[in-house]
């Protein structure tokens, strides 16, 4: 499709011998927020790699942006505008918040330097009162910011989230909550994959389900949410 940022189709992506995605198509329009959701297991991470490069599909092709990305490295990924904050925290833990910020800051893929360190400061204002902390001396959901704020700091076109409030405590995953719309409303699109369907559809338009690495639901959130047997069905709500 025309003028996406990211279009796969067709996607089959193994591990040895097991087939985890059987033909998925996934788009990501321009401003968009996307949820990605399904039961354990049942491959939105392995997407998530595959769009990224950190898996090759088999079969199948990822465009992004209008180039065809299919087999490329994530790091050429990446230059094009996607930032990947993968389940569990990727954060140097042997630096400090400020060192972990600063050294992720770049353009964007249109020169745009809209997220500064400043600002990011301004969005996590926990990470504000604990610049000099090590990595590793911060909380679960800290930690989460940070990653996040991190991805930020490179001024993505698109933001890829994958579990970003699991294990969180309710007050700070509603914090990251808050953050998702703060994103939104500066019109990266994101890919948020998320158990919570409820806090999902509250801030995407259109989500994708996935059952045993096929595409089950495709649509948007009002749809998702008027019917329930499908929630039931294939998130076991
Ligand atoms: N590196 C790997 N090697 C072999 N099998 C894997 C690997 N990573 C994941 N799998 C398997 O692939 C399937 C899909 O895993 P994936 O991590 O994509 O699921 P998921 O939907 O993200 O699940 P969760 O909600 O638990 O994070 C699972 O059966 C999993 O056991
Ligand atoms: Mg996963």
């Amino acid at each position: 499709m025309a003028g996406m940022l990211i279009d796969a189709k067709g996607i089959n992506t193994y591990y040895g011998a097991s087939h985890i995605l059987r033909g998925v198509d996934f788009q990501v329009g321009r401003g968009e927020t996307i949820g990605l959701m399904g039961r354990n297991g049942m491959g939105k991470s392995t997407l998530l790699k595959s769009l990224m490069g950190l898996v090759k599909p088999r079969a199948g092709s990822v465009h992004i942006a209008g180039k065809d990305m299919t087999g490329r490295a994530p790091y050429e990924i990446a230059q094009l505008g996607i930032a990947y904050v993968p389940e569990g925290r990727g954060i140097f833990g042997n630096l400090s918040v400020v060192e972990n910020l600063k050294m992720a800051a770049r353009a964007g893929t249109r020169g745009q330097r809209d997220w500064t360190y400043e600002r990011v400061l301004d969005t996590f204002p926990r990470l504000k009162e604990r610049l000099g902390h090590g990595g590793q001396q911060l909380s679960g959901g800290e930690q989460q910011m940070l990653t996040i704020g991190r991805a930020l700091m490179t001024n993505p076109d698109v933001l890829i989230l994958d579990e970003a409030t699991e294990g969180l405590a309710p007050l700070i995953a509603r914090e990251i909550w808050r953050i998702c719309g703060v994103i939104r409303e500066t019109g990266i699109s994101s890919v948020i994959v998320d158990k919570n369907w409820k806090h999902v559809t509250q801030i995407t338009g259109r989500n994708v389900i996935l059952v045993k690495g096929e595409v089950v639901f495709a649509g948007t959130s009002d749809e998702l949410r008027s019917r329930p047997q499908l929630l039931e069905q294939y998130l076991g709500v």
